[in-house]
């Protein structure tokens, strides 16, 4: 179906690189030769909108004097608006082996190529004058600027040719490319549709501004969740996607669809929102509405109303919280917002013991152990040092290296088990401050971490030597001791510190236990 009623798209016909039949077999073949390259998530979302024309009237990765327009003059080379650079960025040791004329193969993060790129530009660009021309700083507290300080130092431009859009195995039905969806508003008649891009879930305030302004401009509405990489915090798609398909029942169905977009936000202020205004347009649509909490500077301001009529799109503003009348959740929303949020009763734990041998951290680990499956609330998992060391860290020594990188593996263990709304217990000595913070960084963004110093001092230690390892240490057989010829650093971050010289191992589980009640990780019993 053509959709001739509806908007056009920017700049020219719908763009779409995908290539099929003897020219797709023709680069499947050819393609054991090329240089690959495994996109990462930001890139995986570029390269889908790419080759699916949400990016049209682009076909490939910016060369230079796009990309450097389009950062000095918000346009493309050819003059047209253009807000956002769209580069491939890559490491040094990729782009040095690199030459224009040759393909690159890209590939998804698990190794599938979805593309093959025709170099026809590799340079350095200057970072740092693209993040203040972009998001007007280049200072890393803007999430933006801080994006691309992290990204490669290349960029490789040229065209497309794809063979494969990226997967998805999640919300099937809530996806589109910019003609299915162009499809989907002609056989509903729509040539009035606003985009209501979001990253957050709708709640009452959202509908009641949906409902006004669809009947406002007389137009239908795109539910228009946008699912790339989003804001770091922000929910995960997932939890959104249900979100948005529980409170589509509130709105006229004939006049409301739901549809994902897979775009990587930029966090660029009024560029960005001119930018998916474009987007927008290419699915379809007429009119634009950004919801609370797209920032940093979405706006509808003067930049953006000056390209209005260039754009082609409307920009609808969204009214300031405090003027609309009720903004809480609608239970269904709640419900599934507190599915995928369950409070501290039913999240996983870790209980990570640091100490130094002898201290009595399996002790006291394994006491607690058996508390938790006595209570038979959650599984319960104990990652002891010495087991570790048998069975997953058994090619590691004691090295500064080798102790990270086991406490490193302890930690990916961890999270797996907790993320999982279990209770991992681990009981390794620990003795570097930099990794036991990055493991609870790890385990702590779903979960609970709790960090239990066994402070029972040295002298006590040595005086116990149930392995008889203090004495082989000293007389210098054991190298790299802790605590004797190796440095033990002091936890300042520990939630309980239990020194076991006085105390007995059930003594300092309970103590643990009581914690745990006050922090309503568990219940008393
Ligand atoms: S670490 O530093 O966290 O990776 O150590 P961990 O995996 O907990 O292993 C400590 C246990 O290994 C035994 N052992 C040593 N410990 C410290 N330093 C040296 N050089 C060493 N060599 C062997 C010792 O039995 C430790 O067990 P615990 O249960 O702590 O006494």
């Amino acid at each position: 179906m053509s959709g001739s009623r509806l908007i056009s798209p920017f700049g020219g016909p719908l763009v779409d690189l995908m290539v099929t039949g003897d020219r797709a077999l023709e680069l499947r073949n050819a393609s054991l030769s090329f240089p690959s390259w495994d996109l990462n998530v930001r890139q995986v979302s570029d390269l889908e909108l790419l080759l699916c024309g949400g990016f049209s009237p682009l076909t490939g990765f910016m060369c230079r004097s796009d990309y450097e327009s389009v950062c000095n003059e918000m346009r493309l080379a050819d003059g047209s608006l253009w807000p956002i650079p769209i580069t491939l960025d890559l490491p040094e040791a990729i782009a040095a082996g690199l030459r224009p004329g040759q393909p690159l193969a890209l590939r998804d993060p698990e190794g599938f190529m979805l593309a093959v790129l025709s170099i026809e530009e590799i340079w350095q660009p200057d970072r740092m004058a693209e993040a203040k021309a972009v998001y007007g700083t280049s200072d890393v507290v803007h999430p933006g600027a801080a994006l691309l300080q992290r990204s490669h130092p290349w960029y490789v431009g040229g065209r497309l040719e794809g063979l494969s859009l990226p997967p998805h195995h999640d919300f099937t039905d809530l996806r589109h490319t910019p003609a299915q969806l162009r499809d989907r508003f002609s056989l509903q008649g729509w040539e009035r549709v606003i985009a209501f891009q979001t990253n957050t879930p709708l709640h009452r305030a959202h509908h009641e501004v949906l409902q006004r302004a669809a009947k406002q401009f007389d137009a239908a509405l795109l539910i228009n969740p946008v699912v790339g990489m989003t804001r770091p915090g922000h929910l995960a798609h997932y939890t959104r996607g249900r979100c948005y398909r529980a409170v589509l029942p509130r709105f006229p169905e004939a006049q409301t669809m739901l549809s994902m977009v897979p775009l990587a936000m930029r966090m660029g202020g009024p560029r960005e929102t001119l930018w998916r205004a474009i987007v927008c347009r290419n699915y379809g649509c007429t009119h634009l509405l950004v919801g609370w909490g797209d920032g940093p500077g979405f706006d509808t301001g003067e930049l953006v109303r000056q390209h209005e009529a260039e754009l082609g799109v409307t920009m609808v503003p969204f009214p300031a919280e405090e003027s609309v009348a009720e903004s809480a959740a609608f239970p269904e929303v709640a419900a599934e917002l507190a599915r995928s949020n369950p409070p501290r009763e039913e999240q996983g734990f870790a209980i990570f013991f640091t100490g130094l041998s002898g201290a009595g951290k399996s002790t006291v680990a394994s006491v607690l152990m058996s508390l938790f499956l006595e209570r038979g609330e959650r599984p319960v998992t104990l990652l002891d040092g010495d087991l570790v060391r048998k069975f997953l860290s058994s090619e590691l020594g004691f090295s500064k290296e080798h102790r990270d990188t086991n406490i490193r593996r302890i930690g990916f263990v961890a999270s797996e088990i907790t993320k999982n709304r279990g209770i991992a217990l681990c009981a390794p000595i620990a003795p570097y401050d930099a990794v036991r913070k990055e493991v609870r960084e790890l385990v702590a963004q779903r979960s609970g971490f709790i960090l239990v110093h066994v402070s029972t001092p040295l002298e006590e230690c040595e005086k116990r030597d149930r392995k008889g390892l203090y004495a082989k240490a000293r007389a210098g057989i054991i190298k790299e001791f802790t605590g004797i010829s190796d440095p033990y650093e002091e936890p300042d971050d520990a939630e309980i510190v239990v020194d076991t010289t006085d105390l007995s191992p059930l003594g300092a589980a309970l103590q643990i236990m009581e914690y745990l009640v006050a922090e309503k990780y568990i219940s008393r019993e």
